[in-house]
């Protein structure tokens, strides 16, 4: 496994390469989420790259830009030890030539973005969009692997290889979690002790959503209720019941193509974390 830090040594690499590549794109601190995007990819494709860049495009100011976890050695060694091929980490400069302000950008739609995470974090998209294309273009790759965690960004990405006509395929990967339930995330790793146990109520009020569903509570006042309650120790910033596939809100009822959207911050640590669910029965 090659560990790369240049687009010139990345695009001579990928030009030796033979058969398919498949691409996980990260921002490091890799843990078991990222690590069954990297485990498919390795089954699927030839040769797998994995990014490791924390890309300071897509965070907002007063956001956790600086204290972002970076251990590029432990990535690594994971990467190596699943078989990947190569793990491209370059550096800010080596990305970005240009301030933000002077870049070409990729801006997904108005209706995509100003909802869910894209309302608190503007521009979060366009960071996102922006540094997945060029990873796009570098890898060559022809296929690239995106988890259900971050549902909407899943959407958009697949939504802007479509509308761009990008040769590639998303492949959705589902969420990993914990035994206990907790979704896995690089940033679970700012929460203490305490707001560990708290912020495993995000999960609890989505699996409950899913039960009382299913067993034929559809009233989606009614269920936003139950949640809020489970989760009365934490801020929550939006609870949101979308349709699966056009991201569209839902109004008054849930139904089998009900996506359940939750973003909340702990209460000592401020730690934002996202999670979800689909009620399908
Ligand atoms: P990052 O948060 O490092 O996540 C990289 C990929 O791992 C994303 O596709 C994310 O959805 C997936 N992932 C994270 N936690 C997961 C979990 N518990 N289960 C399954 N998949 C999980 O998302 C980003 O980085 C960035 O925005 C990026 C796409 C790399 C662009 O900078």
């Amino acid at each position: 496994m090659k560990i790369i830090d240049n687009i010139k040594e990345l695009k001579e690499e990928i030009s030796k390469l033979n058969g398919t590549i498949g691409l996980v794109p990260t921002m490091g601190a890799l843990h078991n989420g990222h690590k069954s995007l990297i485990e498919k990819a390795v089954e699927e494709n030839d040769n797998v790259v994995v990014s490791v860049f924390v890309n300071p495009i897509q965070f907002g100011a007063g956001e956790d830009l600086d204290k972002y976890p970076r251990q590029l050695a432990e990535d690594a060694k994971l990467c190596q030890d699943a078989g990947v091929k190569i793990v491209f980490a370059p550096k800010v400069s080596e990305m970005y030539s240009d301030n933000k302000d002077n870049l070409t950008l990729i801006c997904p739609p108005y209706d995509a973005v100003n909802k869910l995470c894209g309302k608190s974090r503007p521009g979060h998209f366009d960071g996102v969009c922006s540094v997945v294309a060029k990873l796009f273009n570098l890898t060559k790759a022809k296929k690239a692997y995106f988890g259900q965690k971050d549902a909407q960004q899943l959407f958009i990405i697949e939504k802007m290889v479509k509308d761009l006509n990008f040769d590639i395929d998303i492949i959705p990967c589902p969420i990993v979690r914990e035994d206990d339930g907790l979704a896995l995330s690089s940033r679970n790793k700012y929460l203490t002790e305490k707001e560990r146990k708290i912020a495993l109520s995000i999960s609890k009020a989505l699996l409950n959503t899913k039960k009382l569903f299913n067993s034929g509570i559809n009233d989606i006042k009614n269920l936003t209720d139950t949640c809020l309650e489970i989760m009365s120790e934490l801020d929550v910033e939006y609870i949101e019941f979308v349709d699966r596939n056009s991201f569209e809100f839902k109004q008054e009822e849930a139904d089998n193509d009900t996506l359940v959207l939750i973003a909340a911050r702990t209460p000592e640590t401020h730690t934002r974390l996202i999670d979800n669910i689909v009620l399908c029965k």
